[in-house]
C-alpha cells in the first residue's frame, strides 16, 4: 500500500465509514510528521515519474510493483498476506522505515543472523523467507533482480559504503519499566485495534489488504526481524499509528511491541524439531518471546513449519 496513493486513502475511508467509525482528524492529516521527521535524513530518492522509459525502467517499475503488492507480483515466494511496503513504507522510500535506498548502498555486509557476508540479493532473500513467511527466490531470479534494480535506482546519487541518515529505524532508548503485556494490551486496544482488528488479523476490503496482520497465519513468522521486540518498538514508535508518527511514548511503543509479539504466528522456518532447541539456537534473547510461556501457552509450540515454507532452503544464506 502506497502512503501517497489516493486509492489507498479512499479504501481506508471506505473501510472506516463501512465500520461506522469516526476517524480522528490527526489520523488523516497529511501534514502530520512522518517517520522521516526524527531521522535527520536529507536524501530524497528520485520521483516515480522519473523512472526511465527503457527496458531498465521497466524492471525498476516491476520492483516497485513487487514492493506495493507482493502477493500479486511475487506470488510464488509469499506465504502470508503482507507486502514489503507494509513495513518499508511508501514503497521503500520512507526514511525511518528501513528505506531501500539506505540499505542498498550498504551491502555486501556481514550479518550475525547467518554469520555470513550477505550480498544485497541475499539480504532480500531473508525478507521473503521470514517477513513474508515464504521461500527465498533463487539468486538471479527476476523478482530479486527487479527489487535490486528498484533499490539501485532509488539510491541514485548516494555514496556507497557510507552510513546514511534515515537508514533502518530511529533508535529508541530502553525505558525504565520492562515491557509489559497488560500495559501493551491497553495501548493496543486504544491505538491499534481500530485498524489492525481486535484479533490482530488486519482487515481487507474486496480481497485487498488495507490493514496488514500483526500476528496469526497472515503475518510474519517467528524468524522475522519484526519478531524482535526492539525492532518492533522502533518501527512502531516511528511509523504507527499510521499517519501519527512519534505520537506514542517510548514506553507505550515498547509495551505494545511486546504485546504484539506475545501472540502466535507461523513457525520459524529454521525449526530444529522442538521449541526448546529452536529457541536455544535462534531466540536466546530477552527480545524474543519465542518459546516463552504467555497466558499458559508456550509460544511457537505449533509443530513443524507449514504451507509454502519450503524445507529445501539450506542453500540460502539466511
Ligand atoms: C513484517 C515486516 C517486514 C516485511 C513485510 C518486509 N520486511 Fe524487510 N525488513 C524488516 C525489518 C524489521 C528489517 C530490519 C530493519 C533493521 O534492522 O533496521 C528489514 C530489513 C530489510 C532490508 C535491509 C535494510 C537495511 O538497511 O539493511 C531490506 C533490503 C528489506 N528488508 C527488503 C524487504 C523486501 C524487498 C520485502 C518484501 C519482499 C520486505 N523487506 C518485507 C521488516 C519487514
Ligand atoms: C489508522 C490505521 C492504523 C492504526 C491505528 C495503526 N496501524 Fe499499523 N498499519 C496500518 C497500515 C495501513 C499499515 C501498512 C502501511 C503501508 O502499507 O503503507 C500498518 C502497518 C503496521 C505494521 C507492519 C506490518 C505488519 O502487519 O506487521 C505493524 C507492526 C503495525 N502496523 C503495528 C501497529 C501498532 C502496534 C499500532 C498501534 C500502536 C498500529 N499499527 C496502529 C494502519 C494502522
Amino acid at each position: 500500500m502506497n502512503i501517497a496513493s489516493p486509492a489507498t486513502w479512499s479504501a481506508i475511508f471506505g473501510l472506516i465509514s463501512a465500520l461506522s467509525i469516526a476517524p480522528t482528524q490527526a489520523a488523516v492529516e497529511t501534514s502530520a510528521p512522518n517517520a522521516a521527521a526524527n531521522t535527520g535524513a536529507t536524501f530524497e530518492p528520485p520521483k516515480e515519474d522519473d523512472i526511465p522509459n527503457t527496458p531498465f525502467g521497466n524492471t525498476i517499475r516491476m520492483g516497485r510493483d513487487i514492493m506495493l503488492d507482493t502477493p500479486k507480483h511475487a506470488a510464488r515466494f509469499v506465504g502470508n498476506n503482507l507486502s514489503c511496503t507494509n513495513c518499508h513504507l511508501d514503497a521503500g522510500r520512507m526514511a525511518g522505515s528501513a528505506p531501500l535506498w539506505a540499505a542498498y548502498v550498504n551491502y555486501p555486509a556481514y550479518r550475525a543472523k547467518n554469520d555470513k557476508i550477505n550480498t544485497y540479493q541475499q539480504r532480500l532473500q531473508g525478507c521473503f523467507r521470514f517477513s513474508m513467511n515464504g521461500s527465498a527466490p533463487p539468486l538471479g531470479d527476476p523478482v530479486l533482480v527487479a527489487l535490486e534494480a528498484y533499490s539501485f535506482w532509488l539510491a541514485t546519487g548516494l555514496p556507497v559504503n557510507k552510513e546514511v541518515a534515515g537508514r533502518g529505524y530511529p533508535k529508541l532508548d530502553k525505558t525504565t519499566q520492562t515491557p509489559d503485556y497488560a500495559r501493551g494490551q491497553a495501548v493496543y486496544t486504544a491505538r491499534c485495534a481500530l485498524c489492525h482488528g481486535a484479533n490482530g488479523a488486519g482487515q481487507s476490503v474486496s480481497g485487498r489488504v488495507v490493514f496488514p496482520a500483526l500476528w496469526g497465519d497472515g503475518s510474519y513468522n517467528w524468524g522475522a526481524g519484526m519478531g524482535s521486540i526492539d525492532n518492533a518498538a522502533q518501527f512502531i514508535h516511528a511509523n504507527m499509528p499510521y499517519g501519527m508518527s512519534y505520537s506514542l511514548t517510548p514506553q507505550d511503543a515498547w509495551d505494545v511491541a511486546y504485546f504484539m509479539n506475545a501472540h502466535e504466528r507461523p513457525q520459524d522456518p529454521r525449526w530444529l524439531g522442538s521449541v526448546e532447541a529452536t529457541r536455544t539456537k535462534f531466540h536466546d534473547s530477552t527480545l524474543s518471546l519465542y518459546g516463552q510461556t504467555i497466558n499458559g501457552k508456550i509460544l511457537g509450540n505449533t509443530g513443524a513449519p507449514k504451507q509454502t515454507q519450503t524445507k529445501d532452503q539450506a542453500h540460502i544464506a539466511p
